[in-house]
């Protein structure tokens, strides 16, 4: 009886104080812009006198331009994030401008603290998704402009241009500042290097190559 008792308290406990916390954290006040230079560390930016705020904290100019793809990849990530538009400190939400000239990859990678909503608004994207263990399975979709794709909070995913001319898209993010871990820049590119031992037999790969990798120039895109 005390026992039934007991699991009816906590089923009432856990159905009225579910949280789903599925962002950043919510504000605490209407905005706070976010000042970058400052000597305190907190979860974001340390707010500006809300009395000081104006018109410009909220603003960003320069998505109508295409990002430069004349890199190896051919992607460009152009972020608005907490970063360059301090208005969306502690907001939760933030928005990228990604351009793809044609086979243009924006490669394996993660956002740590983001889950990522992209619409097509020229040409064409080989889009994907991969589950978490176990399982791993992939998720993958061509886009055409005016379509849709959701890529969950964590999970690595890519983008590639499939079509023939240059490839823009608009991408959403459930964080003031998503972060990025591009799979092969985080694991080949790290420094220190990784212990090339581990790679090896992560990658099932011999040391010749893992050696090969590490040397290349990573860059990041984004
Ligand atoms: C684009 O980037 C390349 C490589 O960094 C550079 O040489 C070129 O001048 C840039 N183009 C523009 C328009 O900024």
């Amino acid at each position: 009886m005390a026992a039934n008792l007991f699991l009816l308290a906590v089923l009432t406990i856990t159905t009225t104080f579910s949280l789903a916390i599925a962002s950043d954290p919510s504000p605490l006040q209407d905005f706070c812009v976010g000042v970058k230079m400052s000597p305190v560390f907190v979860n974001g930016l340390v707010c500006e006198d809300p009395k000081l705020a104006k018109p410009e904290d909220f603003f960003f100019a320069g998505l109508d331009k295409p990002g430069n793809t004349s890199n190896p990849l051919g992607s460009m990530v152009t972020p608005v994030f907490a970063g360059q538009l301090p208005g969306l400190n502690t907001l939760g939400i933030s928005l990228a401008r990604i351009d793809f000239e044609p086979y243009g990859l924006n490669p394996p990678h993660t956002h740590p603290r983001a889950t990522e909503i992209l619409t097509v608004l020229e040409g064409s994207l080989y889009v994907g998704f991969v589950t978490s263990n176990p399982g791993n399975r992939l998720f993958a979709k061509v886009l055409r402009k005016g379509d849709v794709f959701v890529f969950p909070q964590g999970l690595v995913h890519f983008q590639l241009n499939s079509g023939e001319g240059d490839a823009v898209a608009i991408a959403a993010l459930s964080s003031q500042n998503p972060g990025v871990i591009t799979v092969a820049n985080a694991v080949f590119g790290a420094k220190p290097p990784i212990l090339d031992d581990v790679l090896a037999k992560a990658f099932k790969l011999d040391k010749k190559t893992v050696d090969w990798l590490q040397a290349q120039f990573w860059m990041d895109n984004n």
